[in-house]
Order: C-alpha cells, then sequence, then structure tokens
C-alpha cells in the first residue's frame, strides 16, 4: 500500500437550507480527513450527523459552502475521476421494467464501457453478487435485498479505484452480508480505495483499516480498527463508538 492520498476533506462546511422559511441548519462543519489509497475508511455516525451529505460532497453531488473535497488529487465531482469511482447511494433508483442484466448494461454504457466488455463484466458481476439467476427477471420482481445486491454490482461496473458505499449492508440478509462482507475484502486485497458509511458496527470492524465518526456534522474522532476493537482501552468498537457520540 502506498502512502498517496485518494480522499481528501479540508476543513469542509455545508449548511443544508429547508424550504420553509429558508432556515439554514449546519450539517458539516470544519471536517478534514484523508483517506490513503488502498485503504478501507469507515464513517461512523448517528442518524442525521451528515454522512451521507460528506459522501456526496465527494462524489459532487453537493457543493461545498467553504473547504476543498478531493478525489484523486482532482476537485470533488472531476468529469475524469467520476469514471474511475464506484458509488452505491443510500436509497439506490431503479429502472424497474429492466432486469437486472439490462440494468447493468444501462451503468456500463453511461461509463462507455464497449458491448463485448459489458457482457462479461455483468455476467461476472451478476455471479458475484448471487444474482445470476435472476439476471432476467424485471426488477420490479426483486426483493429489497436483491435490488441492494443489484446496487452493489453497478457500483463495481467500471471496476472502480475508489468505491463510495452508502450503508453497503442495508436490508441484506445475513447471506447477503456475508457476501458483501467477502466482495469488499476481495477488492480491499486488490488495493481498491474503499470509503462507506455504516451503523453495523461488526460489519466495520471486519472489514475497515480506519475509521472516522461523525457526530452533528463534527469529526470528534479517527482512529485505526485495531487500536478500538477490543485491544486497549475500549471493550470493543461499540464502546468506543458510544463513548464518541455521548
Ligand atoms: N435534502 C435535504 N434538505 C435539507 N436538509 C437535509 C437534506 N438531506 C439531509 N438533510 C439534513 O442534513 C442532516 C444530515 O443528513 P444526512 O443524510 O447527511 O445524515 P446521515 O448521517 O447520513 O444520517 P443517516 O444515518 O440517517 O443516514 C440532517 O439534519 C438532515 O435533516
Ligand atoms: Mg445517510
Amino acid at each position: 500500500m502506498t502512502a498517496s492520498c485518494v480522499i481528501e476533506a479540508r476543513e469542509l462546511f455545508k449548511d443544508r437550507v429547508s424550504s420553509f422559511l429558508l432556515k439554514r441548519t449546519p450539517v458539516l462543519q470544519s471536517v478534514s480527513l484523508s483517506v490513503r489509497e488502498g485503504e478501507t475508511y469507515g464513517l461512523l455516525g448517528p442518524n442525521g450527523a451528515g454522512k451521507t451529505t460528506l459522501l456526496k460532497v465527494f462524489l459532487g453531488l453537493l457543493r461545498a459552502d467553504r473547504g476543498d473535497a478531493l478525489v484523486l488529487g482532482k476537485p470533488a465531482g472531476d468529469r475524469e475521476v467520476l469514471g474511475q469511482i464506484g458509488f452505491l447511494p443510500e436509497n439506490p433508483y431503479f429502472y424497474s421494467h429492466l432486469t437486472a442484466s439490462e440494468f447493468l448494461f444501462l451503468i456500463g454504457r453511461l461509463f462507455a464501457m464497449s458491448k463485448n466488455d459489458l457482457i462479461d463484466r455483468s455476467r461476472h458481476l451478476l455471479d458475484v453478487v448471487g444474482l445470476a439467476q435472476d439476471a432476467d427477471k424485471p426488477l420490479h420482481k426483486y426483493s429489497k435485498g436483491m435490488l441492494q445486491r443489484l446496487g452493489i454490482a453497478q457500483a463495481l461496473i467500471n471496476n472502480p479505484r475508489v468505491l463510495f458505499l452508502d450503508e453497503p449492508m442495508s436490508g441484506l440478509d445475513p447471506i447477503g452480508r456475508k457476501d458483501v462482507r467477502k466482495i469488499l475484502g476481495d477488492l480491499r486485497e486488490k488495493g481498491t480505495t474503499i470509503f462507506f458509511n455504516s451503523h453495523l458496527l461488526p460489519d466495520v470492524n471486519e472489514l475497515c483499516d480506519r475509521i472516522g465518526i461523525l457526530n452533528c456534522g463534527k469529526l470528534v474522532a479517527e482512529n485505526e480498527i485495531k487500536n478500538v476493537s477490543g485491544s486497549g482501552d475500549y471493550r470493543d468498537l461499540e464502546e468506543y463508538f458510544l463513548s464518541c457520540v455521548n
């Protein structure tokens, strides 16, 4: 693993403005962090802490009011960099009349992948996420967990260097969670940089090299996972998490 920085936030501020009376609420307050190449970084925090907002800033879907967000050394949202990023949103949207194969084909074409590459890649990914048998079923017949698996597959279609995942285990059964842990573990071995939000501490514990804890828009703690999962001053990650947000 090289020490080069792949994801970086420098004193990010972001307010959300409500439609009612245009009231401004600070959502990110001076957030600074950096993720090295090949690192798996887990962002934890209570509901409403600002995790999804931060992720959207890194993707260029939201613009910070102040500060810098950089991915692969370029400002967030840079087109060339977006081609090297995979993204699973918190609430992915699927065209329900398409089949899983057709959906992956559509996403791959957005990355300008060739038809031949896409046939192989989508077959491989559907197999990896356990949807090979259902590849030709329309998505309105998919369960929530099946859609989440497809969401993971689409995030990997372009063989990304950097992967952003917003609650990747959400809605998955224990088998699905185990499958996704395996997929992410394999990507980590391959050197993919992974940044994800999660509330599922055992998964975070197993997958991450390092964690950050966001509370009320502030990054209140950062640590190597090995320092907070059983050894040292904390019984486990849950105890560490609770001590940081209370
Ligand atoms: N579209 C929006 N318009 C206005 N405020 C928003 C919007 N989306 C989120 N917020 C506010 O921003 C804050 C942070 O929301 P965010 O979705 O980033 O939290 P989160 O940490 O991802 O929470 P969760 O764990 O529930 O997914 C919350 O106070 C929320 O009410
Ligand atoms: Mg969220």
